[in-house]
């Protein structure tokens, strides 16, 4: 059955998190770790509300870390989707941290996730189309579609 589609804005979040003693290492730099998991909790938030079912996490482009993060700064993750194909969604999560003391902030890294909607039996199940509403938007989503690939011939070549 064809779906209709949906808007980026439709299923677009922001997430924001205190850091504390407990995401930190003993000099209060924030473990890699804690950002991967919440980029992997904010794509996963737009890949549900936009296919409305069970998604797992199938890849997760490679995350390099621009600045650091300390105890006490304020994470704010905004993800939105950038592709989607039959059962797949793309999803780019921005990662910025403030530090509240001063307002400085600072992009610390941005990732892309690829979630997969799941039906009852576990299958990959159809989800409704992305529509682009802008040039930008229909940019973003040819570049999504460029990196997706990429990705496939990568599963193919085992790499
Ligand atoms: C996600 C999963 C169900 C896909 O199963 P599969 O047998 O590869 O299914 P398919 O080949 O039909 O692929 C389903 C979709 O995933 C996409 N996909 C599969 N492997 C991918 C990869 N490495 N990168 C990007 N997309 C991928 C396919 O292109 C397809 O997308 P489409 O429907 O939009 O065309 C299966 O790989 C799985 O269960 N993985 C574990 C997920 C998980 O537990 N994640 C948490 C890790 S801790």
């Amino acid at each position: 059955m064809t779906q209709l589609g949906k808007r980026i804005r439709d299923s677009q979040a922001t997430i924001s998190q205190v850091m504390l003693p407990t995401d930190a290492n003993t000099h209060g730099n924030v473990h890699g770790g804690v950002i991967m998991k919440l980029v992997d909790d904010a794509g996963a938030i737009v890949a549900t509300r936009h296919s409305r079912s069970i998604v797992v996490t199938v890849a997760v482009d490679s995350m390099t870390f621009l600045s650091a993060i300390y105890v006490g700064n304020l994470v704010t993750l905004t993800a939105a989707l950038s592709y989607v194909g039959r059962s797949s969604m793309e999803v780019e999560v921005l990662v910025e941290a403030e530090d509240p003391l001063t307002g400085d902030k600072t992009h610390t890294n941005t990732a892309y996730v690829v979630y997969v909607a799941l039906d009852d039996s576990g299958e990959p199940r159809e989800v409704p189309p992305l529509v682009g509403e802008t040039e930008e938007e229909r940019q973003r989503i040819a570049e999504g579609c460029e990196r997706q690939q990429a990705r496939l011939t990568r599963r193919q070549k085992g790499t």
